[in-house]
């Protein structure tokens, strides 16, 4: 694993540019790691899952080598989980952006101390999309129950990435983390016990990988730990829609 923080470019064209903002740092000793995201279209931003107050100086940092704050437009939030979201009030106060999250998670946001609704976006389950000014569009994907039960997912169509969220997210004994999945039989066991544990059921695992199938997806971004190109993104899904999972395994997780 690299020890620098930067930004690596994921994509890149003329006016439209999909970026890894950092990993976390090693020093974050108890806490899991986090990948932060940016899309920049032209001079606009969108961050995919900024994370929690304790990363956020840093990201704040990363975001503005690429773009002035005020460029920033739109956060797009996945789910609830302090991990993805707890830095909310903090980026609504730095920026002028607008924030999309699960419309299930609103009347939860005060709790993270947002009292301002002006600026929040509640996304319906059937999903939506943001656009920029050059007309290219964001989709949110509906993945309830995978794990969040307001849970949504990110593809960007002009980048062919799908911001994936805690879906495909693996965990990693210290010091040994990559940032492209390489072998995906030897990362297996970096992800399983993660998506036995937080993900609902075997039901929502299969419909949301057949639907995946159909996407043209060239690298699969999770908000933890590796990231999926090429092969390894339809060897993810192969392996996702058979697993058992959460209330298919009651009997495991309850003992
Ligand atoms: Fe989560
Ligand atoms: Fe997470």
């Amino acid at each position: 694993m690299e020890k620098d923080s930067g930004v690596k470019v994921l994509y890149e064209n003329d006016e439209h540019r999909f970026l890894l903002l950092g990993w976390s740092e090693d020093s974050e000793e108890g806490a899991i790691q986090t990948n932060q995201y940016a899309i920049v279209d032209n001079d606009e931003a969108v961050l995919l899952d900024p994370g929690g107050v304790h990363v956020f100086p840093r990201v704040l940092a990363n975001i503005s080598e690429v773009v002035p704050v005020n460029k920033i437009k739109a956060i797009f939030y996945t789910h609830q989980d302090p991990d993805v979201s707890s830095g909310i009030s903090l980026w609504l106060s730095s920026t002028d952006a607008n924030v999309y999250i699960s419309n299930l998670w609103v009347r939860f946001l005060p709790h993270f101390g947002v009292f301002n609704f002006s600026k929040v976006k509640g996304i319906e389950d059937k999903g939506g999309t943001f656009k920029f000014k050059s007309g290219r569009e964001l989709k949110f994907i509906p993945a309830h129950f995978l794990h969040s039960v307001g849970n949504f997912i990110l593809y960007d169509p002009n980048a062919k990435i799908l911001f994936s969220g805690d879906i495909g997210a693996s965990v990693f004994p210290k010091g040994e983390r990559y940032v492209f999945v390489d072998d995906f039989q030897k990362h297996l066991k970096y992800i399983e016990g993660f998506h036995k544990r937080y993900m609902t059921s075997h039901e929502a695992c299969k419909m949301f990988s057949e639907k995946m199938k159909k996407l043209d997806i060239e690298i699969m971004a999770p908000q933890h730990g590796a990231l999926y190109k090429g092969d390894s993104v339809l060897k993810f899904f192969d392996w996702f829609e058979k697993i058992k999972c959460g209330v298919d395994i009651l009997n495991e997780i309850w003992g």
